[in-house]
């Protein structure tokens, strides 16, 4: 069978651990052309590994290149309209997180996606670590019962990543559109897609870049600036329609330790899957703790993007189930909104 040909659309960090994904699939899959807004950056990542066709421009390169399928992995503002148009070229699409900027724009990916009949697979990167799969398998097994309450919280204390990041119009946010995606979504994969129902938020803009901070260091995006005109953090209540309530806690820049905490409620157990997966659970009268025995008890980034980049030509090659579909993209985009609208009239909103 021919190989798979892949363009990659936005050559900055994240779309170096893509090609970690596309050099161990190089059995079935094959880069061919890379494009990003930066030519430098565009013709050094082509040269570091050896890819033949170079663009600056996503209609050019979706126009002339030989291409299956693309990884979008710009910044969020070109998430829909490069997705848009691979779908309308006939490309199946792999779109980093968040979907969009909003639901509105995620609703008409998955349309567009529909009416293509090609795959628009959503980089939910961590529903293919190690911990999640392994905790998966515990509540599937039915091992926790109902779960009806998770906590997820990721808190940076110094950790704005600057650039497009902290710009609104080109991120659509701050911490919760960056973060919060992945551990609201870790919440929602978990116990089984619910979809949400309800949500109270509220974002802070208290802190800012803290640009005169010393003794540390953090990451700091390729164009990195410290313009910045979106939200330090973000918390939220959200209720999903099998009973569950999510807290969601999550901060680039706070007065607080560093932490990732995820902990998961159920009627005949608990778990905790970061920051060390652990299970809870009373047998024979007796409260246990148990650690499965994993190779990568956090995240191993090499590790995770090689299984979500298998998977994503995987279902291309075999027209098999996606374990990330575009609807949950679009209702994670639900949440967000939802999370922007509560702190923006300090009510609680419905999600249909
Ligand atoms: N899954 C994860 O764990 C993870 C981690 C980091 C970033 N991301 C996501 O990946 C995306 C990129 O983040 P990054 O950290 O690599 O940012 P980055 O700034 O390092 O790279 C983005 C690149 O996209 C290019 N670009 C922007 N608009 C473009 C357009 N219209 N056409 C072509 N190129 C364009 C920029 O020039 C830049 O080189 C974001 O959506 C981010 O949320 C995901």
């Amino acid at each position: 069978m021919e190989k798979i040909r892949i363009g990659i659309i936005g050559t900055g960090s994240i779309s170096h651990f893509h090609m970690v994904g596309y050099r161990a699939s190089s059995d079935i899959a094959q880069v061919t052309a890379v494009c990003d807004l930066n030519e430098d950056r565009a013709r050094a990542f082509a040269e570091k590994y050896g890819v033949p066709h170079v663009y600056t421009n996503y209609e050019d390169m979706l126009r002339e290149a030989p291409l299956d399928a693309v990884s979008v992995t710009t910044w969020n503002n070109a998430h829909a309209p490069a997705t848009i148009a691979a779908l309308k070229a006939g490309k199946h699409v792999l779109c980093e997180k968040p979907l969009a900027m909003n639901a509105m724009q995620a609703q008409e990916m998955a349309d567009t996606a529909k009416a293509a009949g090609k795959l628009l697979m959503v980089g939910f990167v961590r529903r293919f670590a190690q911990n999640t799969d392994a905790l998966k398998a515990v509540i599937e097994a039915g091992d926790l019962g109902e779960i009806y309450s998770s906590q997820v919280s990721i808190v940076r204390r110094w950790g704005n990543p600057g650039g497009w990041f902290s710009d609104k119009k080109r991120s659509g946010g701050g911490a919760l559109i960056d973060l919060g995606v992945h551990i609201i979504d870790l919440a929602r994969y978990l116990a089984g897609n619910p979809h949400p129902v309800s949500v109270y938020g509220a974002t802070f803009s208290r802190l800012g870049m803290k640009p005169d901070i010393l003794g540390v260091e953090k990451y700091k995006t390729a164009d990195y600036d410290e313009y910045c005109d979106v939200e330090d953090a973000a918390t939220a209540l959200i209720r999903f329609d099998n009973g569950m309530v999510t807290y969601l806690n999550v901060t680039w820049v706070d007065n607080a330790e560093d932490s990732s905490k995820m902990h998961f409620s159920g009627s005949k157990g608990g778990a905790q899957l970061e920051p060390v997966l652990e299970i809870y659970q009373d047998r024979h009268h007796y409260l246990n703790n148990i650690r499965p025995k994993l190779q990568y008890q956090g995240i191993d980034m090499e590790d995770i993007f090689t299984k979500e980049i298998r998977h994503f030509v995987t279902c291309i090659r075999d027209h098999s189930p996606c374990r990330c579909p575009a609807e949950d993209g679009v209702w994670l985009m639900k949440i967000l909104d939802a999370v922007y609208e509560s702190a923006r009239t300090g009510h609680e909103v419905l999600i249909r």
